[in-house]
């Protein structure tokens, strides 16, 4: 029983020793689909909803400035906390275009990114042609310059979310 309790202590200590930002290659839009979703609906939704942002500061309804201290108990289990924060904390701050003006043919962004695109060097490509995104986006749809921008960037976003190291 002793020995059994120290082991855990180690192995307890040796996960809180392991930095914060090591990355675990999840898909972060899989793990919000697989333990978040089905009380709280698609991630953007919620977070435009139901979060605010202050300040660059992340808030929720009821847990205002705590907030990463209550997601770190509620459903995390303390995995993943800073990257599920920094995700919503973007939803949060940009408009739904991609739901209004890109969803009815490609799915959600997470979806169509996982179906077709694809990071090099952190740059943008699609998977099928290996053109960047850009260049297909300001032919695309009748974008304008800063219309592509924003979406290059919001879906580089998601890829990052998507793929990660
Ligand atoms: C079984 C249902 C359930 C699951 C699963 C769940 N939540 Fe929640 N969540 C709730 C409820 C209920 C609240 C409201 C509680 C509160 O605000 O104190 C909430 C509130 C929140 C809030 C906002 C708090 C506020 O102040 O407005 C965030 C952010 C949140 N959850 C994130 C997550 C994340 C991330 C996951 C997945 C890792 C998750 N939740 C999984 C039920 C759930
Ligand atoms: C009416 C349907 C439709 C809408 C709306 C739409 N697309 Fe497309 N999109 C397509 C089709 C079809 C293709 C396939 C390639 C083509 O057009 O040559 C495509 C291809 C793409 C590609 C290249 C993917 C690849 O595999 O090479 C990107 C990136 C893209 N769309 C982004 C967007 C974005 C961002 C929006 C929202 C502003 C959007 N699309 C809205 C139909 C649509």
């Amino acid at each position: 029983m002793r020995i059994r309790l120290k082991l855990s202590i180690v192995l307890f200590a040796t996960v809180l020793a392991t930095p914060a930002a090591a990355a675990s290659g999840l898909d972060l839009r899989w793990l919000w689909d697989d333990r978040c979703a089905d009380c709280h609906g698609h991630s953007g939704d919620f977070a435009r909803r139901f979060l605010s942002v202050t300040g660059g500061e992340l808030q929720g309804r009821h847990h205002v400035h705590n907030l990463r201290q209550f997601m770190h108990n509620h459903y995390l289990a303390g995995n993943e906390v800073d990257a599920v924060l920094n995700m919503l904390l973007a939803q949060a701050n940009n408009p739904a275009r991609f739901k209004g003006e890109c969803a009815a043919c490609h799915d959600t962004a997470a979806v169509f990114v996982r179906n077709s695109l694809e990071l090099r060097d952190g740059v943008l490509y699609s998977r099928d042609s290996g053109r960047p995104a850009r260049d297909f986006l300001v032919h695309h749809r009748q974008l304008n310059s800063d219309d592509a921008s924003f979406f290059v960037n919001l879906l580089t976003r998601v890829a990052h979310e998507v793929y990660r190291p």
